[in-house]
């Protein structure tokens, strides 16, 4: 069983996110009438590749001709020097325009990925293939593509839709604690922004990742939608995308500060929607962090001291990539569901956010 989002980029440009689960019949009918290509590219995460070989290989059989290309698993393959080995790789093999790139794996495949397909020969045909969590709900979608530079995250990239997107839930089988607990915060962010009946359902399933399936797939399909209404309504991110930042300006100051990879995005972003959300409180707006609380302890368990110089949290606040003009926006909330743009100028009521927030874990 599947169901399937229409994503309407432009009049000209749409395509079909299925999720689902075991969607190898679905995935070869979508390449049989789309493709005549015999040959596909399918760039794959090393490590789910060792997890899903048959399954993976058997999507592509009715290729006569797929060149598979491993890509290390973890941040590090989201460089420069990745894309351009790739790159290398598919030129010596040989591209056509229409030869189709297929991105197996987690947000770093997805993103490199997506990159390679948009710059080889200006661009061959993509098709997403999530298997972590946080890739079903968010990476996969809206079209974001890109490396890392020494200077920061996704500094090098494209926007680059796909011509289709296929969650197949069964993936995340093998998917470890701290890997769902990251896609969590993503779905809880979904919750907050836009349909915070999410939050009772996750309450009730989030002890038993995966189980029961079908209710699993329905909520990786309402978060997809919420993103992809989101994405449809600021395709290049022009205004409304921004409230998908929610808890994001404090996540990426706790990230920086802690040094990378100390934390993990989804910890830092949990962290971030609860001094979001009290700061949103302290303002006057009806929204209760308690509604965080029975998600609380997943994140506690795997979480390393944080930090809690708030100073130094608010500066690197203030130094993130995304700040314009020097005035720090934050994306708060008026209720659940209600995000709003907020130009910070109380300084006190963040310290106070943050003192909040950091407390219900150090
Ligand atoms: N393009 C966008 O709009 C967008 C949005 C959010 C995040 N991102 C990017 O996504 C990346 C993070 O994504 P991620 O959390 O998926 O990271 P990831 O791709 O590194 O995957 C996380 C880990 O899970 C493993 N994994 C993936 N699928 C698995 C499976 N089915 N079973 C077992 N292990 C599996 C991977 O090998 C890896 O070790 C970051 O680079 C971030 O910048 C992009």
């Amino acid at each position: 069983m599947s169901n399937i989002i229409d994503v309407r980029i432009s009049l000209e440009q749409q395509y079909q996110i299925v999720i689902g689960e075991h969607l190898q019949e679905s995935f070869r009918s979508f390449c049989e009438e789309r493709y005549s290509s015999d040959k596909v590219f399918v760039l794959v995460d090393e490590k789910v590749h060792s997890l899903h070989a048959d399954r993976i290989e058997n999507l592509v059989a009715s290729f006569a001709n797929p060149h598979f290309i491993k890509v290390p698993e973890g941040e590090a393959s989201k460089s420069v020097a990745q894309w351009s080995s790739i790159v290398d790789e598919i030129l010596a093999v040989g591209s056509e325009r229409s030869t189709p790139l297929l991105a197996v794996g987690g947000g770093v495949t997805g993103d490199l990925g997506g990159f390679v397909a948009s710059t080889v020969l200006r661009g061959i045909p993509l098709i997403h293939m999530p298997t972590s969590l946080l890739a079903m709900v968010d990476s996969s979608i809206g079209g974001k593509t890109g490396v890392n530079h020494g200077t920061g995250k996704n500094l090098i990239g494209a926007f680059y839709q796909p011509d289709a997107v296929f969650s197949d839930i069964a993936f995340l089988e093998t998917l470890e604690q701290k890997e769902w607990v990251t896609g969590l915060a993503e779905i809880l962010k979904y919750a907050a922004i836009r349909n915070p009946e999410l939050f009772d359902e996750l309450e009730e399933l989030v002890h038993q990742p995966l189980t029961p399936k079908q209710r699993w797939a329905k909520v990786v399909e309402q978060s997809a939608r919420i993103k992809t209404d989101i994405v449809e309504e600021d395709t290049l991110e022009a205004g409304t995308r921004a409230y998908l930042n929610f808890g994001h300006s404090f996540g990426h100051a706790l990230e920086k500060v802690s040094g990378y990879g100390k934390l993990s995005h989804g910890e830092a972003v949990f962290v971030g929607m609860i001094a979001a959300t009290y700061f949103s409180s302290e303002l006057g707006h009806s929204v209760d962090d308690a509604r965080f609380d029975p998600f609380i302890s997943l994140y506690r368990q795997q979480m390393q001291q944080l930090p809690s110089d708030i100073d130094t949290l608010i500066e690197a606040m203030k130094t993130d990539k995304k700040i314009k003009n020097n005035i720090l926006r934050l994306v708060l909330l008026n209720g659940w569901g209600s995000p709003y743009i907020y130009e910070c100028t109380n300084y006190s009521k963040l310290e106070d956010a943050w003192e909040y927030a950091l407390a219900q874990f150090n």
